[in-house]
């Protein structure tokens, strides 16, 4: 550590630390544009310039040499340096809000503003608009030019997902920094010199990797647009709900943007242990399954409409004649698989799992397929990993020791059961979409997607995560966990419900040692890293995933 003085105010910070991060751990905003944290330093933008100064030492002796009243003489630099390519030392002083600082954001500010289009009230940033917010903060207030504003390309393609306004871009070069330092895909770049600066891709290439939208999050002014948000909502309207990415089981922390019920766009949350800020662009699309055309949304009894109550009870009709197996899923959350646990115990039958294995990327979508495999493992649905076939069921179909058969989620004639077995068990369905399995179900019980309830996954590190309801299911569907608690409090014919979050922690805590420290309100937003001790012997498929280590912070 080292002290730093900032506007008069000493204050311990890493050395090396660049110094917009120092600024923050002692309470100052030092306003930047190019600086982000997770990408290299460019440098460019030279919104963040601050005066610096070094204490004085004797050559000779290596003291600090005082003023009258004993305090350490600074020498302060001539011309005001960039905080964001200025790292801490010892004995370093630093004013963020002197008359020089304040003339040189009047002035960056004043000089960005030259070119920028004055279309905030139709441009999709507005709300989030760093341009707008140091405008205010930091700006002049008002403009000198009286010159033409320059013309630039607007409406500009850059890829499937992702379109460019270059009038609006103020050349931070974070959009070229993150394609070529995070993703690998070094396709963005300016041409032309001068005010004609101009953001283009390189020829024959275009903006298509999966991770494309990120530089839509990280773009500071309006200049690069989501093609699927563009002129949806004012960002103003939307409520944000935490949430956790189901795309596989690295567990992404996300924030879903939505309003009256319907979702609008999901953008990354800050989780350094988990996704850094990143998100893939095929998990921002996850929330198209809620309006699916496939989407389950009756409860079915031999493909005819019947109310909730009449559907579980003849599902418990069905279970308690025994000879049941079940088909769990690592999509359910923590929660439901502890109750499906708790419903294969009260009626026994073997429990079958599938795993969901395709290649990784190597940034953040592990080859793991779901999101909560850890949570079967830990509440003791299966003690290892499991196949991607389910011919061992099969084959106890045909061999007649199976007549029920609970599926939760999956499509087990795609896991391979035939036909001639799916006739010969009643198959008991309950999942959010339309399948194979789900057309050939005597019941079928529509549950809700992770957008519509919450609950918990553990990913890939055995990070306990919670996420939150972001709008409200369909009508007429009951929370996974109502549904569940329901079967057994019928099964049991008492009325042992519990059917909320906490009380389902509460026993959680009693009966799984991983979980003993834990509750459901109290569990941080970074998540909970839990003990995995158990499960060393297991050899997980995921291989590594993004964590980015910065260099020059
Ligand atoms: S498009 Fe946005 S992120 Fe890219 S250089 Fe321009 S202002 Fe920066
Ligand atoms: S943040 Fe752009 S120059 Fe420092």
């Amino acid at each position: 550590m080292v002290t730093v003085n900032i506007d008069g105010k000493d204050i311990q910070v890493p050395k090396g630390m660049n110094i917009i991060e120092a600024a923050k751990l002692a309470g100052k905003e030092i306003p930047h544009y190019c600086y982000h944290e997770k990408l290299s330093i460019a440098g460019n933008c030279r919104m963040c310039l601050i005066e610096m100064g070094m204490v004085q030492k004797d050559r000779e002796t290596g003291k600090v040499i005082t003023d009258d009243e004993g305090k350490p003489q600074v020498r302060w630099m001539p011309k005001p340096a960039i905080g964001c390519g200025t790292n801490a030392s010892d004995g370093m002083h630093i004013k963020t809000n002197s008359e020089t600082a304040k003339n040189c954001q009047n002035g960056v500010m004043e000089f960005l503003l030259i070119n920028h289009p004055l279309d905030c009230p139709i441009c999709d940033q507005a709300g989030e608009c760093r341009l707008q917010e140091f405008a205010t903060d930091y700006g002049r207030g008002y403009s000198r030019f009286v010159e033409k504003k320059v013309v630039k390309p607007k409406r500009t393609v850059l890829g499937p997902r992702v379109t460019l306004d270059d009038e609006r871009c103020i050349l931070c070069s974070r959009c070229i920094r993150f394609c070529k330092e995070i993703v690998d895909d070094d396709v963005l770049g300016f041409v032309d010199r001068g005010s004609y600066s101009t953001l283009t891709c390189y020829p024959g290439k275009k903006l298509e990797n999966n991770y494309s939208l990120n530089t839509v999050d990280i773009c500071p002014v309006g200049a690069l647009t989501s093609t699927d948000f563009r002129f949806k909502m004012r960002v103003w309207f939307l409520k944000r709900t935490k949430s956790i990415c189901t795309e596989s089981s690295v567990g992404v922390n996300t924030t879903v943007f939505s309003r009256e019920g319907q979702i609008y766009r999901i953008t990354p949350r800050q989780n350094d242990e988990v996704n850094d800020t990143w998100m893939s662009d095929s998990g921002r699309a996850l929330y198209k399954e809620v309006e699916a055309e496939n989407r389950l949304r009756r409860f079915q009894c031999k493909g005819s409409s019947i109310s909730s109550s009449e559907a579980l009870i003849r599902f418990k009709e069905i279970v308690a004649t025994g000879e049941t197996a079940y088909v769990g899923s690592s999509h359910m959350s923590v929660e439901e698989q502890y109750l499906l646990k708790k419903l294969t115990e009260l009626h026994k039958g073997p429990v079958y799992w599938l795993q969901h294995i395709e290649e990784g990327d190597g940034l953040l979508i592990s080859s793991d397929r779901t999101p909560n495999m850890r949570g079967a493992l830990l509440t003791g649905l299966i003690d290892n990993l499991p196949g991607d076939d389910l011919k061992a069921l099969g084959q106890k179909i045909d061999a007649g020791d199976i007549k029920n058969l609970v599926v939760y989620h999956e499509d087990v004639l795609k896991a391979g059961l035939t036909e001639e077995q799916i006739k010969k068990v009643n198959v008991l369905y309950l999942g959010t979409h339309v399948n194979e399995t789900s057309k050939r179900a005597l019941i079928e019980i529509p549950t809700l997607t992770a957008f519509e309830k919450s609950g918990s996954f553990i990913n890939q590190q055995f990070r306990l995560q919670k996420f939150s309801q972001a709008i409200p299911g369909p009508a007429g569907i009951l929370p996974d966990i109502n549904v569940l608690t329901r079967i057994i409090t019928l099964l049991m014919g008492s009325d042992d419900t519990v059917t909320s979050l906490d009380l389902i922690w509460q026993r959680m805590k009693e009966e799984i040692k991983e979980f003993s420290e834990v509750s459901f309100r109290g569990m941080p937003e970074t998540g909970v890293l839990l003990d995995k001790s158990r499960f060393e012997h297991i050899k997980f498929p995921e291989g590594k995933t993004l964590h980015y280590e910065p260099k020059n912070r």
